[in-house]
């Protein structure tokens, strides 16, 4: 990658979850390291990342579309067509085929080798086609170290992986494939990202894996540290002021984890516990080795140490062989827990897992009846756990101004944004905001302020 004349441009477009979002973060510090600057414009870019994922449907499909798009980008001021790069989880499965498919694609970069990214770019520059997907156990090494800059742009919240991979095998899922192995990054690690993420302004840190409450990394004393230690170990930085994870799996919920969000104020009173269906027959046809019930009394344990804890969840419909009955468990579960938030699809066989070789489908209509009658319970729990927040008075984090003038947009606890009047707080500052509507997805409200004492 050369470093002369005037900075190149790059621009990257992420899909699906966090770890994509995260993982563009970390893309384009490999980058800047090599001299180029990040742009949101594709049109004003040398470079194009297409930062992809493999979860559901159609993924693979929506990138070649996408890459026929590109295709006639002609690139900054019209002078060179853009350099073509794809990463992500649909990188990882297809491989050469995508440059097959679409040879205006100059280079594919899997997840664990995006450390080595500044070298594949450079190889594309040079007109090679270089294709990295080997699963590498050392993918959290050699990554660019952040400058305080580039930091510095990211805002007040920021996400931080500490595990990647997952050992789970659910039967529709493709992570265990394209992400591999559960790694978790040593603790020593962390806490360096941590403390630069914070220095820079960072006032609340996502821990984010793809099994997330599995971490179980180097301690620096020849011993590995659990979740629970790790988020202790954060909570003692005093400017960081806020802790979440996710994404979590119910097996993996430790005692201390669950005595942690009693104990431990910085961490978050949400948890994203996903179950993905509410029948024990489904869920064992799923390998998701626990029970509904199983689920259920986890749930009261963790709200028993935070009784205000709010939950979200994400839920397939139609898994292979999910009989009415079975739905209807689901719509029960659902019921009873009580969701703030939750994501649900509709189930799409997943090239290459097991549940993708079973033949009793469940018809598209009969999916598609049972998504819209799952999502409209879990709006309907959304709308009154918002509801329910109102006439509260809940300590917001100031993120950024609002839609409208002299106004702050910030978070609660339980993730929801929250509108203010800039009323002197600044961005970064966790304000008591007493809220007063709930509209869509949002809260509104006012500050309170504290009562002068008679001395001040
Ligand atoms: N079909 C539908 N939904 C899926 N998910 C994962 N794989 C599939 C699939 N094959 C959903 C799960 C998971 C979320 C990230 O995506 O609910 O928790
Ligand atoms: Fe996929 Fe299951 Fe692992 Fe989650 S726990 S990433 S759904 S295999």
């Amino acid at each position: 990658m050369s470093t002369d004349s005037a900075p190149k441009k790059a621009f990257i477009k992420s899909y699906g979850c966090q770890m994509n979002v995260y993982d563009a973060t970390r893309m384009a510090d490999q980058l800047a390291a090599g001299g180029y600057t990040m742009t949101d414009q594709p049109d004003d870019a040398d470079l194009v990342v297409l930062n992809t994922c493999h979860i559901r449907e159609k993924a693979a499909e929506k990138v070649y579309s996408e890459l026929g798009r590109l295709k006639g980008v002609a690139g900054r001021d019209n002078k060179k067509a853009p350099l073509i790069g794809v990463a992500g989880c649909v990188a990882q499965a297809e491989g050469e085929e995508i440059i097959r498919r679409q040879p205006r694609v100059d280079f594919v970069v899997g997840p664990q080798a995006y450390h080595n990214l500044k070298s594949l770019v450079a190889d594309a520059e040079q007109g090679k086609k270089p294709v990295a997907t080997a699963l590498d156990d050392d993918k959290f090494a050699g990554l660019a170290k952040p400058a305080r800059r580039a930091i510095a742009k990211r805002g007040v919240t920021a996400f931080l992986t500490v595990q990647e991979g997952c050992d789970k095998f659910c039967a529709f899922c493709v992570v265990p494939y394209t992400r591999g192995a559960e790694v978790s990054r040593p603790a020593a690690d962390i806490v360096a990202e941590a403390e630069r993420l914070v220095d820079a302004g960072v006032r609340e840190l996502t821990l984010l894996g793809q099994n997330v409450n599995a971490y179980a990394g180097a301690d620096g004393r020849g011993g590995r540290m659990g979740l629970a230690d790790l988020i202790g170990r954060l909570a003692a930085m005093p400017d960081l002021k806020r802790i979440r994870f996710t994404t979590s799996h119910p097996n993996d919920m430790a005692e201390d984890l669950i005595a942690a969000h009693g104990e431990e104020p910085k961490l978050m009173p949400y948890l994203h516990l996903p179950v993905q269906a509410g029948s024990d027959s489904v869920l064992k046809a799923m390998n998701r080795k626990h029970t509904a019930a199983a689920y259920e009394e986890l749930v009261a344990r963790i709200r028993a140490a935070r009784p205000d804890l709010a939950l979200s969840g994400d839920f397939i419909v139609g898994f292979p062989g999910e009989t009415d009955a079975d739905f209807e468990a689901t719509m029960g579960l659902v019921e009873r827990v009580g969701y703030a938030a939750a994501y649900s699809f509709k189930y799409s066989p997943r090239p290459g897992t097991p549940a993708a070789g079973r033949t009793d489908h469940v018809p598209e209509p009969v999916m598609r009846e049972r998504l819209s009658r799952l999502q409209a319970l879990i709006s309907r729990q959304q709308a009154e756990f918002n509801a329910a927040c109102v006439g509260r008075t809940l300590p917001v984090l100031i993120e950024k101004p609002g839609k409208h003038e002299g106004q702050w947009v910030g978070r609660s606890p339980y993730l929801q944004p929250v509108h203010l009047p800039q009323e002197g707080a600044r961005v970064g500052d966790i304000v008591d905001v007493a809220i007063d509507a709930a509209k869509g997805n949002s809260l509104f409200g006012n500050q309170v302020f504290a009562e002068r004492s008679a001395a001040a």
